[in-house]
Order: structure tokens, then C-alpha cells, then sequence
């Protein structure tokens, strides 16, 4: 039977997956409250919620996980019921750069969330949940074969995914330690509307649309598994009231692309939305230095979640980055806030003095 909840705590929800996360259940669920703590570092923006901002069963909180004061009155005002964790780091690049804050953010801020829970909720107890929200990039690196099942040993190669797996770790420890009522899905890469332009997609679109190169690391051979965000909220909501406590579940929609490919489909479909002469956005592509450690290959197998919960991906690929492209083209205000001011700083350094 499927759990109910009251009051879910949701972090990070002001992020790009958070944002839709909070989104859908704030709809779904209109007799629990859905509290969004947020710290609103660069990657938070609560211009992703204001479609929902005012409905009676959502509140924000600007807070961090690593404050362990604000956490506990939290839980204490509130009587927090579940938890879905999604406040991270969480780009690659940034990681490579400042490893130090991703292990703050990353494992100790888990570890803070899961104190809490521990202290508030009975062992073993039916009516509670710590979802911890994970990625396939803890699995490590594939060659061109095989896929990462739930059973692939972890295998981090960057600070990211690293500290995403040690946190993965935590939740497991406390769940075997302590009783605490878990679980941990590990998706694919996401993208959708609200996506920070840091990550591949919002970057090229953003860069296509305003004529300015399009940078590929290395020979865009890497391969990621690709999922339309709002598919993974649908997987986070289902594994919420319906996953196996205890229980781990890969999330991805069997799409692979080499980088390379997606970019050139990307390209087409922007000088057609753009009217723009075909293949005038492909002159943008640039190769440009490989990221360090850049890990070659990622896919998930998700037919465990498939099985046992009925998820699949409701869109395929080319219907979803029409989708996206459109989002993006509609929502220039959004685009243009977020990528002036610090923003400008991040690509000087990440892009044109490498
Ligand atoms: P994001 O960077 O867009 O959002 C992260 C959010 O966390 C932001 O709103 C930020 O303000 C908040 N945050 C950061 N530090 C915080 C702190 N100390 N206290 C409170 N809030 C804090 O990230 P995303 O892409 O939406 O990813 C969300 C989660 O999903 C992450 O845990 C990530 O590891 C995981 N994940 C992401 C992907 C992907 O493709 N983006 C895939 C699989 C899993
Ligand atoms: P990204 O969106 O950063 O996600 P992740 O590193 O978590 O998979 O990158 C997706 C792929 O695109 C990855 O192989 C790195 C590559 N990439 C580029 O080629 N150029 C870029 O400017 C960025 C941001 C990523």
C-alpha cells in the first residue's frame, strides 16, 4: 500500500530538479504541506516556483543543511514526516575546481539531514522516509559496453560524484545502523526547463541563440544516458510513497548520446526554431580542452524501477529537447537574470582562460 504523508521536507528545491520536485507534489498532494528548504546559492532561484509560490500547502524556508540549528527547528516546528533530499553541488566542473565545499555541501550536509531525521523518527518506523536523491555518476565510467544496475559496485572518479557517493554511504549506514527508514534512487542526467545554464543543454542553447561557440570538451565522444526532468520527478514522487524502504533504484530512459550528436541534433533544431539557414549553429561548435577525469561513458538500466513500481519515461528524446529548446526560447527574462553577474565570472574562468 502506498505511504501518506503530512509534512515533507524537500531540499534544494529552488534548484533545477528540486524546483520540479516541489512543483509536483505541491499539486498532487494538496493536503500535505511541502516545505522547500533552500540555501539560494547560485544554482537556487525561487523565480523556478512562482507558479506554485502561493498555494496554502507550500512554505520556503531560506536555510542551510549544514546549519544544524535551523535543521533541527525544522523538523521540530513542522513534525517533518519525510525527507527528499536533493540540496548539492552539483556540476562536475565546479567540483574540479572547489572539492573542498563539495564534501561540506555533499556528506556533511547529508549526514546533518540524517541526524535529524534520526533524532525525530522512531527506528524502523512505517511513516517516515529519508529519500536521498543520487546519480548514476557513482557508479564510475563504463567502456562502450554494459550498463550500471542497482548491484554495480560504486566507483566515483570526480570530487562530484565522489561526495555523492560517500553521502549514499551515510544514508545506507544509518539505515543499517540506526534502522532509519531510506531510500536512494540514482538517476541519469536530467534536462528540461529551469536547468542552471552551467550544464551541457541550457549552455548550448543558451550560446546557439546569442552566436557564440558552443564548447565541446575533447572530441565530444563522452556518452551520457539522457532524461526529461519532469520524468525523474514522476520516478522521485512514485519511489516515495511506493519504493521498497531499504531499497535503491536506478532512474534513466535508455538514451544514450555521444555529446558530439546531441549537439549537431541540438544545432538543427535551433536554425529551425530560429530560422536561421541550415547548419548555420554547427559553425558555433568549438572543440575546446577535455574536462580532467572526464568519465567516458554513463547508462543506466532502470528496468528494476520499471518492474516493480511501472515507471517509464513518458517522452522520447527529440519530443523532450523540442520541448526544452522552446522553454528556453519563451523564457529569455529567466535566461538573461541568471546569466548575467556572476555568471559572467564562472564562464571567464571555466571557458576562455583555460
Ligand atoms: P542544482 O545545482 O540545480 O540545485 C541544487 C540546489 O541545492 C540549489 O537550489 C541550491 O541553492 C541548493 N543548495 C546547495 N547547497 C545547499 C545547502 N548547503 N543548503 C541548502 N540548499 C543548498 O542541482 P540539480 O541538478 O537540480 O540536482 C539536484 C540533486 O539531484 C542533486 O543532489 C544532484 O546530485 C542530483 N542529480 C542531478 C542530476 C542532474 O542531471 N542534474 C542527475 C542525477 C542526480
Ligand atoms: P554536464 O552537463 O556538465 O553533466 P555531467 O558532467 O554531470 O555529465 O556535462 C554533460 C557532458 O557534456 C559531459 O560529458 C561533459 C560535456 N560538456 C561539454 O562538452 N561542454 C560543456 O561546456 C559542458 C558544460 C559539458
Amino acid at each position: 500500500m502506498a505511504r501518506t504523508f503530512n509534512t515533507i521536507l524537500v531540499t534544494g528545491g529552488a534548484g533545477f530538479i528540486g524546483s520540479h520536485v516541489v512543483r509536483r507534489l505541491v499539486n498532487n498532494y494538496p493536503a500535505c504541506k511541502i516545505l522547500n528548504l533552500d540555501k539560494l546559492t547560485y544554482a537556487g532561484n525561487l523565480e523556478n516556483l512562482t507558479d506554485i509560490q502561493n498555494k496554502p500547502n507550500y512554505i520556503f524556508v531560506k536555510g542551510d543543511i549544514n546549519d544544524i540549528n535551523c535543521i533541527e527547528d525544522i523538523f521540530e516546528k513542522y513534525t517533518i514526516e519525510a525527507v527528499v533530499h536533493l540540496a548539492a553541488e552539483s556540476h562536475v566542473d565546479r567540483s574540479i575546481s572547489n572539492p573542498t565545499e563539495f564534501a561540506v555541501t555533499n556528506v556533511v550536509g547529508t549526514i546533518n539531514l540524517l541526524n535529524a531525521a534520526k533524532k525525530n523518527w522512531a527506528a524502523a518506523s512505517d511513516k517516515n522516509l529519508f529519500y536521498q536523491i543520487s546519480t548514476d555518476e557513482v557508479y564510475g565510467s563504463l567502456g562502450a559496453t554494459g550498463l550500471f544496475t542497482e548491484e554495480t559496485c560504486y566507483s566515483p572518479r570526480s570530487p562530484y560524484s565522489a561526495s555523492k557517493a560517500s553521502a549514499d554511504h551515510f544514508v545506507r549506514a544509518y539505515h543499517h545502523t540506526y534502522l532509519l527508514p531510506v531510500a536512494i534512487s540514482n538517476c541519469s542526467n536530467n534536462y528540461g526547463s529551469f536547468q542552471f545554464p552551467e550544464k551541457l543543454i541550457p549552455l548550448a542553447i543558451h550560446n546557439i541563440k546569442n552566436s557564440k561557440p558552443v564548447p565541446v570538451y575533447g572530441k565530444g565522444e563522452n556518452i551520457r544516458d539522457w532524461l526529461f526532468v519532469e520524468d525523474h520527478a514522476a520516478a522521485i514522487d512514485l519511489i516515495l510513497h511506493n519504493g521498497l524502504v531499504g531499497s535503491t533504484y536506478n532512474i534513466g530512459g535508455f538514451n544514450e548520446w555521444k555529446n558530439i550528436d546531441l549537439i549537431r541534433l541540438l544545432c538543427k533544431l535551433m536554425d529551425k526554431k530560429l530560422n536561421r539557414p541550415a547548419g548555420s549553429s554547427e559553425k558555433l561548435i568549438a572543440f575546446v580542452k577535455d574536462r580532467a577525469g572526464h568519465d567516458l561513458r554513463y547508462a543506466i538500466d532502470s528496468s528494476k524501477i520499471k518492474k516493480e513500481l511501472g515507471w517509464e519515461p513518458s517522452l522520447q528524446f527529440e519530443q523532450g529537447l523540442d520541448k526544452t529548446v522552446d522553454w528556453y526560447l519563451a523564457n529569455e527574462k529567466w535566461l538573461n537574470d541568471i546569466t548575467s553577474g556572476d555568471y559572467q565570472n564562472y564562464y571567464k574562468k571555466q571557458y576562455l582562460e583555460r
